[in-house]
């Protein structure tokens, strides 16, 4: 049983609009019937990403992502099919309906039980630093870090109290159990003993794109040294609970998603975004206490056109950002890094030379290619042959990873101007560099044809795998039949759905039929409800309501298309098959289709 009922959630989406809600994170042109801008899944400067608006519906020609308004926002905000749901019942005004919900699982509910417990707790954390008594040293602290009560409150940040199990009670005392608690990651069991996870730390709720808290940081006040000599953790984080995964959650996007700045700044530190914010930039963000991962990239370029690496310039920091490019980049984004030149970090930067100063950082970050070739600069010595050749050597493994032909270009023109070797033996270097690597090639039209035939075979056994000939048909077919009620019932008499090559194509074939035989238009965006949940599964659907050609309404191409997906797969078999008796029954049954074919429209067999 669906989440919603059909019924319920063409109302949801009749109160919104696909290309409303799209424009406020793309800049979308009307051309013809749909709607164009630049692809937010992937990279690309010509826009080849298309919004219907009548049939509320996307698709790019560039990567294949494809699919209906909720699978669309599914994308967009990283929600799964029930929150996208939610989010746009709550746009609309429409409150989902107990009845119009599944039972919800265990894990739901105890997701649900986390969130409610970290809001209570961040509260708690609230009080605590805003009580008079418990909280001065904690505000002493966060106002030797000039941190004002606004931003205070804007980030809701907080005090965890020393006494031991200060949440714990309060958590108790609304009705959680211990093994509650424990669950969610804010209290620890030790030799059968439960305390607070969090004891005399000043907390920064971590919040997500939903506005939910997902976890905590508890930074100790002051040094990592106790007046006795032990050391302690500078940073304490939520452990993994089952609504925090620190590898796919960043620190301030809850705040920097609303912002109108197009690109986004990656911070190392809590305390950095928070500088950054309070001096008035609000597109700032930190990685949770870990390395930059591949979902963390995908988030932010959901949400940045560019990203904008602002680490601490030392050994270690130049290190994480050289690293932070690379993912970026293998998730498919473009990426600058601010020099923090003269202060350890962003913080120590805004101090010293104000948000005016940090602000003309931001402005004149370097393009990530420009960043990596001035670092291999700064190791050799470019007055000396040795210097150049050694530099050209690395420039050009550099060259050779980068995707760009025009940016290539630019920087081996660069190159050249910086140690006087001539573009083309620079040029040589990298062609011979990049006919050796094994990278992959840009992602393009052609491969994501190819993957997606490959994906669609992967599951069958050899001799069931079909050509992208048959799968190209039977996409072609499925389109005709969405369009015309009339060829979709007569496609219906003369292919089942089981026929189609792939369990996708064989669904939507059915629901077509079944809203033709109503005498009803397919109604694409019901349909695809169906795929929600398995995104290359919602891109292979709904790629079939995008097919550009234009058919006339007349019965031969049907035909024709029917007869290649048959006589196809018939040709396919015949020459997979080693067993005589099988080969002439497969060319029986081959002149079978034959003489069928001759006879689709002139009997009416398919009229029933
Ligand atoms: N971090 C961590 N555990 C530590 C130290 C750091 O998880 N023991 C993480 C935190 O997320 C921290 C980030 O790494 O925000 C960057 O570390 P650092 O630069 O030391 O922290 P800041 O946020 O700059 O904090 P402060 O300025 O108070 O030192
Ligand atoms: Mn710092």
């Amino acid at each position: 049983m669906p989440f919603v009922s059909d019924e319920l959630y063409n109302d949801i989406c009749m109160a919104n609009d696909i290309v409303d809600y799209a424009s406020s994170f793309l800049n979308l042109k009307k051309s013809g019937r749909s709607y164009m801008a630049c692809c937010p899944f992937h990279n690309e400067k010509t826009p080849s990403f298309h919004i219907d608006r009548d049939k509320q519906l996307f698709h790019c020609f560039g990567c294949g992502a494809s699919g209906n308004f909720v699978q669309f926002v599914m994308r967009m905000e990283g929600l799964d099919y029930r929150d996208a749901m939610r989010l746009l019942a709550e746009r609309a005004g429409i409150t989902i309906p107990e009845n119009g919900i599944r039972q919800s699982t265990e894990l739901t509910k105890r997701r649900d039980m986390i969130y409610e417990m970290n809001r209570i707790a961040a509260r708690f954390f609230f009080d605590s630093l805003m009580d008079p008594e418990q909280g001065r040293e904690a505000r002493r602290y966060f106002g030797e870090r000039r941190l004002s009560k606004k931003t205070i409150t804007r980030f809701g940040l907080g005090y965890a109290p020393d006494s031991g199990a200060a949440l714990l009670k309060h958590l108790i005392s609304r009705g959680y159990s211990e093994e509650q608690i424990v669950d969610a990651g804010l209290a620890v069991t030790r030799r059968n003993k439960t305390v607070d996870k969090f004891r005399r730390r000043v907390m920064f709720p971590i919040i997500n794109v939903r506005g939910k808290v997902i976890g905590f940081g508890g930074r100790v006040l002051g040094s990592e040294e106790t007046p006795d000599g032990f050391k302690i953790a500078k940073y304490l984080n939520t452990p993994e609970t089952p609504v925090f995964d620190k590898g796919s959650n960043l620190f301030a996007l809850n705040i920097a998603k609303n912002t109108n700045e197009t690109d986004l700044i990656l911070c190392e530190g809590y305390m950095d975004v928070i500088t950054v914010h309070q001096a008035g930039i609000s597109n700032a963000v930190a990685t949770l206490g870990t390395a930059i991962t591949d979902a963390q990239a995908k988030l932010m370029l959901r949400y940045g056109r560019e990203i904008l690496i602002c680490y601490d310039m030392d050994e270690a920091g130049t290190k994480a950002a050289l690293r932070a490019i690379d993912i970026i980049a293998a998730a498919g984004g473009r990426s600058r890094v601010v020099r923090i030149k003269g202060a350890k970090d962003p913080d120590e930067y805004i101090t010293k030379y104000g948000a005016a100063g940090f602000k003309k950082a931001v402005e004149t970050a370097v393009p990530s290619t420009e960043f990596r070739l001035s670092l291999i600069k700064s190791k050799y010595d470019l007055n000396d042959t040795d210097g150049k050749i050694r530099f050209v050597d690395e420039a050009a493994q550099i060259f050779a990873g980068l995707g760009d032909p025009v940016e290539v270009e630019a920087y081996i023109k660069k190159a050249a101007a910086d140690t006087g070797i001539s573009e083309h033996a620079i040029f040589g270097k990298y062609a011979e560099l990049r006919g050796r690597s094994r990278k992959q090639p840009p992602k393009t039209k052609e491969s994501f044809k190819r993957r997606e035939i490959n994906r669609l075979n992967s599951q069958k056994p050899p001799e069931e795998r079909v050509t992208g000939t048959v799968i190209e048909a039977e996409k072609r077919l499925l389109s005709l039949m969405a369009q015309s009620k009339r060829l979709c019932l007569k496609a219906a008499g003369i292919m089942e759905p089981e026929e189609f090559s792939n369990k996708i194509y064989e669904t939507l074939a059915r629901r077509m039929t079944e809203y033709a035989k109503r005498g009803e238009q397919a109604d694409a965006s019901v349909i695809l409800n169906g795929f929600s949940g398995d995104p290359e599964a919602e891109n292979t659907a709904a790629a079939v309501f995008f097919n550009n050609e234009v058919y006339s309404d007349n019965d031969e191409t049907l035909y024709d298309l029917i007869y290649t997906v048959k006589q196809n797969k018939l040709d396919a078999r015949l020459s997979a098959s080693q067993n005589v008796e099988e080969i002439g029954r497969l060319i029986e049954e081959k002149e079978s289709l034959e003489r069928e074919r001759a006879g689709w429209g002139k009997n009416g067999a398919s009229e029933h």
